[in-house]
């Protein structure tokens, strides 16, 4: 079964064929138009996905040997996103599903993220070691969830406030690094030292009575933007410049090791053995290093995706589809855009529990 992906939900235009669980292509473009403005511009997002989808599309066919009339379904991000963004794609997908006569599966993304570690096992892919720790961490999610092997799901702590993606861009942007931050400060903070300044790391075992602590699963990471913020106004731009890989390790550090902490606190506290890390935050080298060495130390252990499946994809959007139809999902050929659809909402209404 040929299945083509789509994927617009932010600023990343991808298309990717899946057969049977193996990535046969997955064409990702990054749209850099944002760099000058600190950030998305939903706007400008909308109009490069419109410029790029077609081009990217063939080329994701082409790439996978195969031509059109060889797809079997097309499947594509319905939400969460932004909303002009979303729509490109996803009207784009269901026009083309309509026009090859085939059916259409609308996926949630973050659902799409969290299944991600399990891309290229094969569409029957079953959780070998049953329930897993998910920590899903992205420009716009932060989400402790406990999955179960049906890949029905309980979300167990989420972010009060920025997620942790947005904390890596904006204290980036703070230190004066262009759009998305977080890989210029995973690069930078390979030179640094984390001591250099300890930030605040909230709602953690050391900022919370221990009885608050061990139920909450919660994130929050605007004290550390504040915190960012306020220190830095103290220096001097010569200070801040001589010691950018120190401030950018440091910041990193607290982000860090706050999902470590949380994620192997959950783990522990619900007797399960596994866990994945997902989305573009996943790809940061520490927290992969981090989190390994954490899960090694309590037996714990650990899925990550490649790094090309870590930011955003169309192969996890393909990969998933093919896993919820062998799971006796049936596909549509009408779905409508949900920008802000929650996590729990657009999988169910995506076909999960
Ligand atoms: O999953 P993703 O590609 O898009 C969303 O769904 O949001 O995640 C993008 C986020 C951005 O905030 C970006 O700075 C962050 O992932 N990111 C990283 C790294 N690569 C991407 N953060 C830290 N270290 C990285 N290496
Ligand atoms: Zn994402």
């Amino acid at each position: 079964m040929n299945i083509l992906g789509i994927e617009t939900s932010c600023d990343e235009t991808s298309a990717a064929v899946v057969c049977n669980g193996q990535v046969l292509s997955n064409v990702v473009s990054s749209q850099h138009c944002h760099s000058a403005f600190g950030g998305v511009v939903p706007e400008l997002a909308s109009r490069e996905h419109e410029r790029l989808i077609v081009s990217i599309t063939d080329f994701a066919v082409t790439e996978a040997n195969i031509t059109k009339n060889e797809l079997d379904v097309i499947a594509a991000t319905a939400g969460p996103g932004l909303i002009g963004a979303v729509m490109v794609g996803l009207c784009f997908a269901q026009g083309l599903a309509y026009s090859l006569g085939i059916p259409f599966v609308p996926i949630n993304h973050i659902e799409a993220h969290i299944f991600s570690p399990f891309i290229n096992e094969g569409d029957s892919h079953q959780h070998p070691e049953g329930s897993f720790i998910s920590l899903t961490v992205s420009g716009g999610h932060t989400l402790l969830s406990v999955v179960a092997q049906d890949l029905s799901y309980e979300v167990i702590g989420r972010t009060l406030d920025d997620a942790a993606g947005e904390a890596f861009d904006k204290t980036g942007k703070m230190l004066g690094l262009p759009y998305p931050a977080g890989p210029v400060i995973d690069k930078l903070a390979e030179k640094g030292d984390t001591s250099f300044h300890k930030f605040p790391r909230a709602l953690t075992s050391q900022s919370q009575t221990s009885k608050s602590y061990f139920g909450n699963f919660d994130f929050s990471f605007s004290g550390l933007k504040t915190s960012v913020h306020t220190w830095l106004q103290k220096q001097t731009p010569q200070f801040i410049e001589l010691h950018l890989a120190d401030i950018a390790a440091s910041i990193q550090w607290a982000i860090v090791s706050v999902l470590v902490e949380k994620t192997i606190l959950a783990a522990r506290s619900r007797g399960i053995k596994t866990v994945s890390i997902a989305g573009g935050v996943s790809a940061n080298s520490t927290l992969r290093k981090a989190m390994k060495d954490a899960c090694d130390k309590h037996s714990i252990f650990l899925h990550i995706p490649g790094i090309v499946y870590s930011t955003d994809n169309a192969a996890m959007i393909a990969t998933l589809a093919g896993v919820k139809l062998t799971r006796g999902m049936k596909a549509e050929h009408c779905y409508n855009v949900a920008p802000y659809a929650s996590f729990a909402a657009g999988a169910r209404k995506a076909g999960l529990k």
